[in-house]
């Protein structure tokens, strides 16, 4: 006997006024949210236990009114950890949240066409392309250059390293190396082992006072791979790294490639926005003749999580890593205007990419994010100023973009006790909760960094957390 097909359960398939009343309800809580930004906390102590046996529950069978979920989701779940979009993040890098791309994810949710093959949402395939013409402009890439929306740069790490590796190496690749300076992210040490690279294949170089690779280190590594009959396939340049925002010497990087025929590849995830303004584009010049670039809108262009990018020089590349044929697909288009976004990326089932990073761009131009980015900087440089004033402080990383990383200087003291210290000021200047900073460590010395990235974070916010930084340090012996 059929139970439901004459009287099928349409539960989830909501009327257009129930449609209406979701998102009402919703906006409420929305629009508070965005309208008490610049007072909310930065951080927030989290009962984890509560929080576990709160959330800890069975599997749902019976139904919840709409108002009391979102009463969870804004008043239980929202005040526990980091609240990224708050002024006084100033802690690590992703810091997003623009409203815009806000509602293009929930377009996007709400319209779900699948971009992975062109046939299905070919607009919105334009889109994501024109997207990743505008991310290649701003990196200087010659004319021709494309790419992929991918979900981060972690994804778009490994995608380089693994089309790299198609694209340099045989299939028996075991003798491949790859060089990056010990201040990579570790998302691109992990794209190498995902690439299917033993550790030995992944040659770590120092770097100099700047936090810069030693080129001469580099290329002696380079040389004497070579004479051991290795095949050294891939340079992974720094355009910001995450730990101090330095800036590789990409000049010299893309004019070794270039001798030794290897392939370029630049981690620009966070950094790479810089590129827009004078002094961004002098710190990274030779980053234009990379074979790829990672450049995560969701950083350096403040969109939503869930969108990073591959620019690559040439996008027969990116195809010849990932193309493959299967019965039950359209087959392989020639044509790389129409080609399909799964045949130059890892996955299949992908959601619509471009929206996030459209829309904000098209609303504003890019004027308004290149002004952010020269605030920034300013920004930056006027708080380390400020910093060297303050007494027993010693900056350790001058800022190259906006991260300055400082220290606790007390004459005859072990850097053991140093890194103690280091560590009470950071939880101290923490403490009330209206700014965060974070810590990280550099040549075995524990730092802490003030990174004002964020593009609610604006002077009054830096002062304030300059003063928390002037009482810690003032407290602390
Ligand atoms: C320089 C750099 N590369 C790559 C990544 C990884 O990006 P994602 O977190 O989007 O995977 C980060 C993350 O902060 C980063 O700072």
């Amino acid at each position: 006997m059929n139970q439901f097909l004459d009287n099928p359960d349409l539960t989830l398939e909501p009327s257009v006024d129930s449609i209406r009343l979701q998102t009402q309800q919703s906006l409420k809580y929305i629009e508070e949210f965005f309208g008490t930004l610049n007072e909310q906390k930065v951080s927030f102590p989290a009962d984890t236990k509560a929080l576990r046996s709160l959330f800890s529950e069975k599997l749902p069978t019976e139904k919840n009114p709409f108002e009391a979920l979102l009463k969870t989701i804004f008043e239980k779940a929202l005040p526990a950890g980091i609240n990224l979009p708050s002024p006084g993040y100033l802690a690590y890098i992703p810091v997003g949240s623009m409203f815009e791309t806000a509602v293009a994810d929930f377009i996007t949710a709400a319209i779900n066409r699948w971009p992975g093959l062109y046939e299905f949402a070919p607009a919105f395939i334009e889109i994501e392309k024109s997207v990743v013409r505008w991310l290649c402009e701003i990196m200087g890439m010659p004319e021709g250059s494309s790419g992929i929306l991918t979900s981060g740069g972690s994804l778009a790490n490994f995608t380089a390293v693994y089309t790299a590796r198609v694209n340099k190496l045989p299939e028996e690749f075991f003798s491949g190396t790859l060089y990056v300076s010990n201040q990579a992210h570790h998302s691109v040490l992990k794209a190498a082992r995902l690439a299917g690279f033993p550790k030995r294949c992944i040659k770590l170089i120092s770097i100099d006072d700047q936090c810069r690779i030693r080129i001469n280190e580099l290329k002696n590594a380079i040389a004497s791979d070579k004479a051991q009959n290795l095949k050294p396939f891939l340079i992974i340049g720094n355009a910001g790294t995450t730990n101090t925002g330095a800036i590789d010497d990409l000049d010299e990087l893309a004019k070794i490639c270039k001798t030794e025929n290897m392939w370029f590849h630049v981690d620009a995830a966070w950094a790479g926005a810089f590129r827009l303004t004078d002094h961004g584009k002098k710190l990274m010049n030779g980053i234009e003749r990379a074979d790829s670039i990672t450049f995560d809108p969701h950083k350096a262009l403040y969109t939503s999580f869930g969108s990073g990018a591959l620019l690559v020089k040439d996008i027969r590349t990116l195809k010849k890593a990932h193309t493959m044929d299967a019965a039950y697909l359209p087959s392989v288009d020639e044509d790389l205007e129409t080609m399909n976004p799964s045949q130059i990326g890892p996955e299949l089932s992908r959601n619509l990419r471009g929206l996030q990073t459209w829309l904000p761009l098209k609303l504003h131009g890019i004027g308004p994010f290149k002004n952010n980015m020269e605030e920034k900087l300013e920004l930056t440089f006027w708080a380390t100023e400020q910093l060297k004033a303050i007494p027993n402080l010693a900056i350790v990383t001058k800022p190259q973009t906006s991260i300055v990383t400082f220290t606790a200087v007390k004459q005859g003291a072990s850097q053991e006790t140093i890194n103690a210290l280091n560590k009470e000021i950071l939880a101290k200047a923490n403490a009330d909760g209206r700014i965060l900073l974070s810590g990280t460590t550099i040549n075995d010395r524990f730092v802490i960094r003030l990174v004002p990235f964020g593009f609610r974070t604006h002077k009054p916010t830096v002062q304030l957390a300059l003063d928390f930084i002037r009482k810690a340090f003032g407290e602390t012996r």
